[in-house]
């Protein structure tokens, strides 16, 4: 077996294969140009790897991407840490130890090759042993939800974020205490906002009439997700009073502009109880669960707890 970064080419042909998971009702010409297109933005162009796994007689036993990402352990100053997705083995190679042969060969890889590389993180969708094997632990998947709200998104807020502007969001939130913290980069909170773009396109389906939300120094950053009827808070920072309830509340009233059924924030920016929201463990439907697999002897896997959607791949 051998770890193969993949080609422009390959890449292609891989699509082919994973259509038939991942490409729903959209016919196979469709999503291998919107795969193409999400590859082509600014943020993978810089970070992002599709790995195959091929046996000796040349076929691919399995793949993933590999997204690069900036990571912080404290004391010890910047490093990396990358964010393994799409990861999948055609139905007749299953269950035959692939995934796990594939992670180690790629942890192994990162560790030879990237001297600041701190963890490798994944969001699962599969029952957890797949990652098990690899030495991935599940962190905490709590999510809350909200019904949207008709009415103004600019109500009770200061005003709304337009798309090219997400990035003063970012810079206004500060970095989380704690020992380890992995955080997005602008340009892959744009890379969310390219999804909602191809599938709002592919779907006709209007856009949300802005991506977040400032009241003071409080910020909220959002996408829509066609799929699950959700818009997405990719990162909250509310640190006064009121300023969680008066973000969300924005964040409904745009999700109703949008025709989406509601609003989906990962962590709670909210101290109390938030009694209009319902509170979800995404662990019990295999939803996103963040797992992780630090590479760094000092990092553990239960410093990482900061873990917004915005991360999510
Ligand atoms: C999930 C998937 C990638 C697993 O690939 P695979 O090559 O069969 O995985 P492996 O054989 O390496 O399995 C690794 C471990 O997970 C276990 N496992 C694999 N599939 C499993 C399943 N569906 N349910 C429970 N355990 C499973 C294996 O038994 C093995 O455990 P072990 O090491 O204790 O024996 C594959 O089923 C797939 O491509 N699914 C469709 C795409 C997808 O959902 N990708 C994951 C997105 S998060």
């Amino acid at each position: 077996m051998i770890l193969v970064e993949a080609t422009p080419e390959m890449s292609r042909d891989r699509d082919r294969a994973t259509h038939q998971a991942w490409g729903g009702p959209v016919p196979l010409a469709e999503y291998q140009a919107l795969e193409a297109r999400l590859r082509g933005h600014p943020w993978p162009r810089a970070c992002h790897t599709l790995w195959l796994l091929r046996g000796d007689g040349g076929e691919v036993l399995t793949s993933c991407e590999t997204y690069r990402m900036s990571s912080l352990r404290k004391g010890y100053g910047p490093g990396h840490s990358y964010a393994v997705a799409s990861v999948y083995t055609e139905p007749h190679q299953r269950r035959r130890g692939h995934v796990t042969a594939l992670l180690e060969r790629l942890v192994a890889h990162v560790k030879a090759t990237d001297a600041d590389a701190q963890a490798m993180v994944l969001f699962s969708d599969v029952p957890l042993e797949v990652y098990r094997g690899a030495g991935f632990t599940p962190r905490p998947a709590l999510a809350q939800s909200f019904d949207a709200l008709p009415g103004d998104p600019r109500d009770g807020v200061d005003e709304l974020l337009p798309e090219d502007q997400a990035s003063r969001a970012l810079a206004a939130v500060p970095l989380p205490v704690g020992p380890f913290a992995i955080w997005p980069a602008a340009a892959q909170i744009d890379w969310h906002l390219e999804r909602e773009r191809i599938f709002a396109q592919l779907l006709g389906r209007p856009r949300p009439p802005a991506c977040g939300a400032r009241l003071g120094a409080g910020w909220a950053v959002w996408a829509a997700e066609y799929r699950t009827g959700q818009l997405m808070l990719l990162l909250v920072h509310a640190p006064g009073p009121g300023q969680a309830d008066a973000l969300v509340g924005s964040a409904r009233r745009a999700a109703h502009a949008a025709g989406l059924a509601r609003v989906t924030v990962w962590n709670n920016p909210r101290e109390a109880p938030w009694p209009q929201g319902r509170l979800e463990d995404r662990l019990e439907r295999l939803g996103s669960v963040p797992m992780i697999r630090p590479l760094d002897p000092g990092v553990r896997a239960e410093d990482w707890n900061w873990i917004p959607r915005a991360l999510w791949l």
